[in-house]
This record gives structure tokens, C-alpha cells and sequence, in this order.
């Protein structure tokens, strides 16, 4: 029996198994230019962040009806479930698929329609984090935030992902601001790929509750020091990590070296698709690689229920 967890950092396009990529393909009448899943998934091989999310936004070119959405979820919460995660929050990248002039609505009633069913048919509750793309303007990120309000019922939180050297949390001042007064939640991925004085633009800029990855933190001991002291929650993806190279292989990870300094680390799936492992194989791999304890697992899944934007009634833990 997997480990009863949350999911906190978990790119719902990221989910995208190279299957259900060709099933979207031909249910929407789209050529992909691979013979099949196949050769496909031998091009899940990449040198950096950038070598990834140029793929990852090729293939969103599948994703077009209420219904891809939908089932791309639904597909994603089957999974989960089988790995014990209890609670999922749940990324999506707008500007991505507005941009190819797939609608707000399209997109957010999709994915809703699979969440809001998540409890009965999974059980695995919910939340949706909308993200910002950072590669892209401010003045867009704000254009979205505004093309969301119709749906805000749906969605809990903000944040901000894509290519993240020479985008600083910092450009995105504005936009968290107005968030932040339409009573959302607020994370962003730092220190990814990015220096850890991201991370302290995120906290003392951006306002955010807990910072995706976080990885580079452990370069900053002040930094440190500060995310220890205030139980910041760092959502690490370890398998992430690793495919995207930040990391050369899993055992020089930083994780279990970050839990013995305090942080309050979690551990998570990213882009599981694409970086070849769901929310409990990340756990496996990190136990196999680190010889992490029981003790330390349950605390990486502990960390998971406390960081969720849980209501105070939403006691999950089972753990
Ligand atoms: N978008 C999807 N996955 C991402 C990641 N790991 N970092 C930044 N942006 C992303
Ligand atoms: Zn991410």
C-alpha cells in the first residue's frame, strides 16, 4: 500500500502519456509528426528545462474540447489514486492553450468537470492553481488573470512556471498583487534552474505560501535558515530534477539533506509523462537512492497534508 499523500506540484498538460496524446491527436484530426506512441516517448530524452517545455508545448496541440481536458484528468486522478495521493493541486498553464485559441472556459470546464467528480470516483480531492507563464509579459500574465475571473469559483490559487533564468519573480509583481486581493493563493516555481535569490523574490515580492522546488536553495544558508525558521513548504520533484539535469543523478539529490536541516520538503510528480514516474515511484526512487528512513517518508507525507491549501475540516491525513 502506497503512502496516503498530497500532490502539490503536478503540471496537469504534464500528464500527457504519449497514448492519450495520439488518441487526442486522432479524435481532433491532428498529425503528430511521430509513427506512433513509440518513437514518441524515445523523444522524452532532455538536456535542460528549455529541451522540455519545447515539447511539452508541441504536444498541447492535442488538447482542443471540454472533453480532452476532461479526460486528460480524469486519466491523471486513475493514476494518482493507484499511488495513494488523497489530495491533488492541480497546475494549468492558460496563456498555453489561449494562445492557440482554445477558450478559458474550454480549458477550466474540462478539468473541473474531472476534479469535481475526483472525490466520488477517486478518492482524491482537489484544488486548481492556475499559472502564469513567466517567459511571457507581465502584460499578459495580467490578461489572463482577467480572462479568469468568470471562472474563479474554480480556482484556488495562482502561479508561475516555464523557462525561469532571466525571468524573475519580480516582473510579476503587479499581477500576484491583484490575485492576491481576489483572494487567491499564491506559489511559483524558483530556483528551479534559477539562482536562489528567486526564492526570496518570490517570498518577499510575489507573497508566496510555498515555493515550487526550492531546489537551489540549499546554495543560500541565510535563505535556509529564513525557510526553516518560517516552515516554508518547498515542493520538490526529485525524478524532475534528474531528467531535466539539475541534479546528475538521484543520489547526489539534495532532499534528504534538506529534511535533516528542517525545511519542510514535499515530494512530487511535475510532469510525471515526461519525466517517467507518478507521485509514489518519486517517493521509491528517493528512498532507493538516499536510504531515506520510514520515519523521514512519513514526514515527507506529513509536510504534504500541512502545505495543502486544505480547509480546516479537510483533514486528510491517514497517514
Ligand atoms: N512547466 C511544466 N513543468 C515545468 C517545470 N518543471 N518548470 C517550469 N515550468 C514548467
Ligand atoms: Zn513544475
Amino acid at each position: 500500500m502506497p503512502l496516503p499523500k498530497a500532490e502539490l506540484h503536478l503540471h496537469i498538460e504534464g500528464t500527457l502519456e504519449p497514448e492519450l496524446a495520439f488518441a487526442l491527436a486522432a479524435r481532433n484530426g491532428i498529425a503528430l509528426p511521430y509513427a506512433d506512441a513509440e518513437e514518441l516517448r524515445h523523444k522524452y530524452r532532455f538536456s535542460d528545462l528549455q529541451s522540455f517545455l519545447d515539447l511539452y508545448y508541441e504536444l498541447m496541440a492535442v488538447l482542443r474540447t471540454e472533453d480532452d481536458f476532461a479526460d486528460l484528468a480524469e486519466a491523471y486522478l486513475t493514476r494518482a489514486a493507484a499511488q495513494g495521493v488523497r489530495h491533488a493541486e492541480v497546475f494549468f498553464d492558460p496563456q498555453a492553450h489561449l494562445a492557440r485559441g482554445v477558450e478559458m472556459a474550454t480549458v477550466v470546464d474540462g478539468l473541473a468537470r474531472a476534479l469535481e467528480g475526483a472525490p466520488e470516483r477517486h478518492g482524491v480531492s482537489t484544488r486548481l492553481i492556475m499559472c502564469f507563464l513567466r517567459d511571457e509579459s507581465a502584460e499578459s500574465a495580467a490578461a489572463t488573470l482577467d480572462a479568469a475571473r468568470p471562472h474563479l469559483d474554480h480556482i484556488t490559487g495562482v502561479g508561475l512556471d516555464s523557462a525561469e533564468v532571466g525571468h524573475p519573480p519580480s516582473k510579476f509583481r503587479e499581477v500576484y498583487e491583484k490575485a492576491a486581493n481576489l483572494g487567491l493563493r499564491r506559489v511559483a516555481h524558483a530556483g528551479e534552474e534559477g539562482p536562489p535569490a528567486y526564492i526570496t523574490e518570490a517570498l518577499d515580492v510575489l507573497g508566496v505560501e510555498r515555493v515550487d522546488h526550492g531546489l537551489r536553495s540549499v546554495e543560500d544558508p541565510d535563505l535556509v535558515a529564513r525557510l526553516v525558521r518560517d516552515r516554508v513548504p518547498l515542493t520538490l520533484c526529485p525524478l524532475s530534477n534528474v531528467r531535466l539535469r539539475t541534479v546528475d543523478v538521484l543520489a547526489d539529490h539534495p532532499l534528504r539533506a534538506m529534511l535533516e536541516a528542517g525545511l519542510m520538503a514535499t515530494v512530487n510528480s511535475d510532469d510525471p509523462a515526461y519525466f517517467g514516474g507518478y507521485a509514489d515511484d518519486n517517493f521509491h526512487a528517493v528512498r532507493e537512492a538516499l536510504g531515506l528512513t520510514d520515519d523521514q517518508l512519513r514526514e515527507l507525507a506529513r509536510n504534504s497534508f500541512l502545505a495543502a491549501f486544505l480547509d480546516d475540516d479537510e483533514d486528510l491525513r491517514k497517514a
